[in-house]
C-alpha cells in the first residue's frame, strides 16, 4: 500500500468563547499569519462555535457577538480572507458529520485521558456535557475533513493533536487505506505557552476571573501598559544567558513575550537588556506591546462596526471550505459503507 501524497495544508481553530488574549495572539494567531504569508501551504482558519458550547451554559446573542468579534480579530491581526479560508465551524456541517464517524473510531479510554477534559469536567464529571467529553473527536474532524497536514497551536493543544493522529491512524488501519493524513502539530517559537502575568506557573487564559492576569486584544493602550507594569517579577536584574531564567517563571515569561512581539529570539532580548532591572525592562516591554497591539485593537473595533460585512466574509469562507470538505466526507462515507443517494 503506497501512502498517498497530501497537499500541504494548514488548519487551525479558535473558540469564540469571548475575548482574545495575548496568549491567543502570540501562541496561535500571529503564527497563522506567518504561515499564510509564507505561501507554502493553503491556510484554513476557523471559529469553532460548536466547541464553544461544550463547557458552560451560554447566551445565544453573546455567542453570535463573540463569533463576529473573533472574525474581526483574525482579520485585524492580518488574516486575509482572500488568501486564507476564514469561516465559522457550524456553517460547514461536514465537521459535525465527520465527528460522528470519529466518535465511533475513538475509544472512551482515549478521551478519558485528555487533561483538558479532566480539568474542565473537574470533580463533577457526571454533570459535564457529553459534548465536552467528545470535544477532541470534533477537533480531529475539523482538521481531517480538510486532510490538513499541519496544525499551528499553542502548547496546551498538543495532547489533542496526538489524539487526532491516533484517530486518523485507527481509521486508516480499520478500513485498510491511507485515507487520512497523520497531521503534524506546529508548536514553535518563543510564546507557545504565554503565562499568567500574576502567576508564572499558570497559563494566561481568557477564563481567569482576574483581568490583571492577562492582556486582552481589546485592551486600551494605558491598560496594557499598566498590566505590564504591575506584572509579578523578582528583584534580580535580567541575566546574560537563558539559564539565568531557570526557576524565574515570571521573568522568563516577560522575556518570551518580548521576544515573540519583537520577532527575535529570547537570547537576543537578553543580549539587549542584560543587567536591566525589571522596572526598566517592563517600560520597554509596555512600549513594544502597545506599539504592536494598538493597531489590532483599532482595526477590530472598526470591523465590528459593520457586522453585515463580517457575516458576508464568513458566508463566503464557509462556501469555499465546503468545496474541500464535501468530497472528503463523501469519500469517508463510501469507505465506511454508507449508501449514497
Ligand atoms: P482557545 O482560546 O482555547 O480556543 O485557544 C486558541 C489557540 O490559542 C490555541 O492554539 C491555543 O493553544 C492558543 N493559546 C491559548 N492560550 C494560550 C497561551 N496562554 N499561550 C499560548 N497559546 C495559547
Ligand atoms: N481546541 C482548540 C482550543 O481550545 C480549538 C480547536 C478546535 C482547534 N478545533 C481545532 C485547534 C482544530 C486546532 C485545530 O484551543
Amino acid at each position: 500500500m503506497t501512502a498517498p501524497h497530501f497537499a500541504p495544508r494548514v488548519f487551525s481553530g479558535i473558540q469564540p468563547s469571548g475575548g482574545l488574549t495575548l496568549g491567543n495572539y502570540l501562541g496561535a494567531m500571529k503564527r497563522f499569519v506567518t504561515m499564510q504569508d509564507a505561501g507554502t501551504h493553503q491556510t484554513i482558519y476557523c471559529m469553532v462555535d460548536l466547541h464553544a458550547i461544550t463547557a458552560t451554559l451560554h447566551d445565544p446573542e453573546t455567542l453570535r457577538r463573540n463569533t463576529r468579534e473573533l472574525c474581526a480579530g483574525f482579520i485585524a491581526v492580518g488574516i486575509d480572507p482572500e488568501k486564507s479560508i476564514l469561516f465559522n465551524q457550524s456553517q460547514v456541517p461536514e465537521h459535525a458529520q465527520l465527528a460522528w464517524i470519529f466518535n465511533c473510531v475513538a475509544r472512551m479510554g482515549w478521551m478519558g485521558r485528555m487533561t483538558q477534559w479532566k480539568d474542565k469536567a473537574g470533580k463533577n464529571a457526571e454533570a459535564a456535557s457529553l459534548g465536552l467529553f467528545a470535544y477532541p473527536a470534533l477537533m480531529a474532524a475539523d482538521i481531517l475533513i480538510y486532510h490538513a497536514t499541519h496544525v499551528p497551536v499553542g502548547e496546551d493543544q498538543k495532547q489533542h493533536l496526538e489524539l487526532t493522529r491516533d484517530i486518523a491512524a485507527k481509521f486508516n488501519h480499520d478500513y485498510g487505506q491511507e485515507f487520512f493524513p497523520i497531521t503534524e502539530p506546529v508548536i514553535e517559537g518563543a510564546a507557545t505557552r504565554v503565562m499568567n502575568l500574576q502567576d508564572g506557573t499558570k497559563k494566561m487564559s481568557k477564563s481567569d476571573p482576574s483581568d490583571k492576569t492577562r492582556i486582552n486584544l481589546t485592551d486600551r493602550a494605558d491598560d496594557i501598559a499598566k498590566k505590564i507594569r504591575k506584572a509579578k517579577t523578582d528583584p534580580d536584574p535580567l541575566p546574560e544567558a537563558l539559564a539565568g531564567l531557570d526557576a524565574r517563571p515570571e521573568a522568563r515569561n516577560l522575556v518570551n513575550i518580548y521576544a515573540a512581539l519583537a520577532d527575535i529570539s529570547p537570547q537576543a532580548v537578553l543580549d539587549q537588556h542584560q543587567g536591566a532591572l525589571f522596572g526598566h525592562f517592563k517600560m520597554a516591554l509596555a512600549d513594544l506591546a502597545v506599539d504592536k497591539l494598538s493597531p489590532i485593537t483599532t482595526e477590530m473595533s472598526r470591523l465590528m462596526a459593520d457586522p453585515a460585512e463580517i457575516d458576508r466574509i464568513l458566508g463566503r469562507g464557509a462556501q469555499r471550505a465546503r468545496e474541500i470538505a464535501a468530497p472528503i466526507l463523501a469519500q469517508t462515507y463510501d469507505i465506511v459503507g454508507m449508501l449514497r443517494s
